[in-house]
């Protein structure tokens, strides 16, 4: 992959000490959507990745709110439909919920009980890899549909978390990585 091209993206990635609480770097990725290049730079990175993998994916499911800005335009790009995950309350009809915990909190995520049939092949996308509690639920819902995650896919992970460890198996993939 071009270092030249994941350096521009990079270099969008603004850093704040003690946000949204003490003792969290957070990472900020509003830079990168801002600029119109890099944000275009950053979906052909996700889809190229996306093609040179698997051959077919049924769809993209995107993650509550930060992995929808990525994860609609990469289906769009790939000519598939998308599935939000949402944050709770939000989904109307019959659906899936699952409690977690983050960096910073704990939250619940819900899935439309009928948004992906068995054996349908996916892929779960976000912003963000942190101690990996977001993605290890999104997958949970996933397997409680008997959809097959290819992979989970995000923009940037960080490592000393150890988030990706979290997985299990499911293949994982990240485009910039920080300590
Ligand atoms: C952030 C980020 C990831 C998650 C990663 O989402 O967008 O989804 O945290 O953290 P983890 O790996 O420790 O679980 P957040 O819940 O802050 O909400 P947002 O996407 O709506 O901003
Ligand atoms: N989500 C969880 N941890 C985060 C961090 N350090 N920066 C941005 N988003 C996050
Ligand atoms: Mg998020």
């Amino acid at each position: 992959m071009s270092d030249r091209r994941l350096r521009a993206l990079r270099d969008r990635v603004r850093s704040f000490p003690d946000f949204p609480q003490p003792g969290v770097l957070f990472r900020d990725i509003s830079p990168l959507l801002k600029d119109p290049v890099a944000f275009r730079t950053l979906i052909d990175l996700l889809e190229d990745h996306v093609r040179a993998s698997f051959p077919k994916i049924d769809f993209i499911v995107g993650l509550d709110s930060r992995g929808f800005l990525i994860g609609t335009p990469l289906a769009q790009r790939l000519g598939i439909g998308f599935v939000p995950v949402r944050k709770k309350g939000k989904l109307p009809g019959a659906t899936e919920s699952i409690s977690y915990s983050l960096e910073y909190g704990r939250a619940e995520l819900e899935i439309q009980s009928d948004a992906v049939e068995a054996g349908q092949k996916v892929v779960i996308v976000d912003d963000l890899l942190a101690t990996g509690g977001t993605m290890r639920a999104a997958c949970e819902l996933l397997k409680r549909l008997k959809a097959e995650v290819l992979e989970c896919l995000v923009i940037i992970e960080l490592t000393a978390l150890k988030g990706s460890e979290k997985l299990n198996s499911i293949p994982f993939y990240s485009l910039l990585q920080y300590e």
